[in-house]
């Protein structure tokens, strides 16, 4: 495992964050990168309510001091507006890392707009919107990176998408190695992850199903690609990024205990109170509580009173008194 260089920014090891709507927000990248994250993606970002100024969307892509690196993913699929977004993102006082172009949520609300992985069916309009992009935000010096499926249906056509993504500047490309079809489903096919890699000689990030370092491992093993990029692994398992360090270094790793596990939830509950306040961070807590307690025995009934509570107070009462069956 390598870092590899991006612009001003390496991302440790290669491996990074990757971008999960509603869940890879600032306190889950907080915790994140108290664990060994080097690298970080936003949630996605829409650039056109970006160029309409909307409030919440601005503090979703917005770079705090010590979240970096951190590379803020754009959506959308008119070259001009996503341009425009990358332009502003890229000038701001504190610029991401890179700017990353989303081209793989299969959500229909976003495909039916011509969003998100809808752009795989059309690599000319992938080529126009990054040649857009990296106009607009290279002059500051912020890359632009993208973020592909294996392909919309089964043409597997990342490979041809990606080369247009190198061939309009991209820097660095993302692979999640299953069609928009198969949503987050089957196995992850290594194979066409291979194929781009092969394909382009920026340097390409393999993701899907990584849940430990031999997962990763085995990941570029058999692809020959650069990183990996971890969504759903992360859930409730910061300490994955720990686990991936330790085995870069060749050194033993060892597991959260449950009470570690419990204490790092509260933490992570109170970055999401403090970052939301208390209604919308207690609501969006529990299912980062639920993740993780998940295989602890004692977890459902814990679970349960997670869900029904309404304070942090109350969560944090029912997770310490799981925690203390295991002193
Ligand atoms: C809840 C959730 C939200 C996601 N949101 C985004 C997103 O905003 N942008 C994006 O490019 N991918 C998004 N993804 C896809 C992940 O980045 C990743 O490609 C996918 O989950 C496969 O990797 P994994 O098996 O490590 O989770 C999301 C995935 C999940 C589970």
């Amino acid at each position: 495992m390598k870092d590899i260089r991006l612009g001003k920014a390496v991302i440790p090891n290669g491996v990074m964050l990757a971008p999960m709507a509603g869940a890879s927000d600032y306190a889950m990248r907080t915790v994140c990168r108290a664990h060994g994250a080097g690298y970080a993606v936003t949630e996605m970002v829409s650039a056109k309510a970006m160029m309409y100024g909307d409030r919440k969307t601005a503090a979703l892509a917005a770079v705090r001091d010590g979240d970096g690196p951190l590379a803020v993913q754009i959506f959308g699929h008119d070259p001009e507006t996503m341009a425009r977004a990358a332009g502003e993102l890229a000038a701001s006082a504190n610029a991401p890392a890179a700017i990353d172009i989303n081209m793989g949520c299969p959500a229909p609300k976003i495909v039916k707009n011509g969003d998100g992985a809808a752009l795989m069916k059309d690599t000319a309009l992938i080529g126009r919107i990054v040649s857009a992009c990296v106009r607009a935000a290279e002059p500051c010096g912020v890359p632009v990176t993208v973020k592909l499926r294996a392909g919309w249906n089964e043409c597997r056509n990342a490979p041809e998408a990606a080369r247009a993504a190198e061939a309009a500047g991209a820097a660095l490309i993302v692979i999640h190695g299953r069609t928009r079809e198969q949503m987050y489903a089957p196995p992850v096919d290594l194979a066409v992850i291979a194929d781009v890699k092969r394909a382009v000689g920026v340097p390409v990030v393999g993701n899907g199903d990584i849940v430990s370092a031999a997962d990763a491992a085995r990941m570029i093993d058999a692809t020959g690609c650069d990183g990996v990029a971890i969504g759903r692994g992360a859930l409730g398992n910061p300490w994955i990024f720990e686990e991936i360090g330790a085995f870069a270094r060749n050194e033993e790793y060892t597991m959260p205990t449950v009470r570690e596990r419990c204490l790092t939830a509260i933490s992570h509950a109170r970055l999401l109170v403090a970052d939301k306040g208390e209604r919308v961070g207690v609501f969006e807590a529990r299912k980062h509580f639920a993740w993780y307690i998940h295989g602890i025995e004692g977890a459902p009934a814990c679970r349960d009173r997670i869900m029904r509570s309404a304070t942090l107070a109350d969560m944090e009462t029912a997770v310490l008194e799981l925690a203390e069956r295991y002193e």
